[in-house]
């Protein structure tokens, strides 16, 4: 599958480079950010209201940590991030590499950053993984993200239901629904992309 968007067109500004531990917060706090905004009716509002802050600083902090098998890669502009990607090498068996988190500012959206950052994990997967294959799961409401990733090139390939953040079945609201999206040979996509891997 050939991406189909062109050639990338954010500001020039922007330096990319792989997350370190320091960047857990920031990275922490526009995550949860982008949550409440899209995942209100998937995840619990009590959730999303109360400790979704502290719940990723958790989750990344172990993250940035340890981060072998995994690449974070950073886009920002100044002190403030622009978006980030998260891929897990060689996750998901015949699916290839995960792609586990994609976040772009909100202010920031349909700029580029998000194409960019995708060309960026496809290289990941490229330079590091066993196969070229990648995947992620997006969630069935988050219609926008879908349109996202048909466009660079992913196709929906099966459904699933939505794990609690955590484990913890409370932070659901109801039994939300996910939409797997496969890209058999992330090699198009990386394509897009100039630079050399950060
Ligand atoms: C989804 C997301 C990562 C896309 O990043 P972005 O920087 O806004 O996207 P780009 O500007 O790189 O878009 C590239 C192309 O994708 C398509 N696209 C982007 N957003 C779209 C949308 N909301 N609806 C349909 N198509 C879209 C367009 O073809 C776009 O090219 P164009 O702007 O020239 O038409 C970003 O919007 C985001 O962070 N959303 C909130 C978090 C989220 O949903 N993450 C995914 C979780 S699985």
């Amino acid at each position: 599958m050939v991406a189909t968007v062109g050639p990338m067109r954010h500001s020039t500004s922007l330096v990319w480079r792989t997350a370190a531990p320091d960047d857990a917060e920031a990275v922490a706090r526009l995550h949860a950010d982008s949550w409440r905004r899209l995942y209100r009716g998937a995840y619990a509002d009590a959730f999303l209201d109360g400790d979704v802050v502290a719940d990723r600083l958790a989750v990344w902090s172990a993250r940035l940590a340890a981060p072998a098998g995994s690449v974070t890669v950073l886009a920002e502009d100044g002190p403030d991030l622009a978006g980030f990607v998260h891929v897990v090498l060689d996750e998901g068996g015949r699916w290839g590499s995960l792609v586990d988190n994609l976040h772009v500012t909100a202010s920031r959206h349909r700029g580029g950053i998000g194409a960019e950052l995708m060309a960026r994990a496809a290289q990941a997967v490229l330079a590091q993984a066993a196969t070229p294959t990648m995947y992620l799961w997006v969630l069935a409401q988050n219609t926008a993200a879908q349109g996202f990733y048909r466009a660079v090139g992913g196709v929906p390939v099966e459904r699933g239901l939505v794990a609690p953040p955590g484990g913890v079945p409370q932070r659901l609201h109801g039994a939300p629904a996910k939409l797997r999206f496969s890209w058999p040979d992330a090699a198009p996509l990386a394509a897009r992309l100039d630079a050399p891997p950060c």
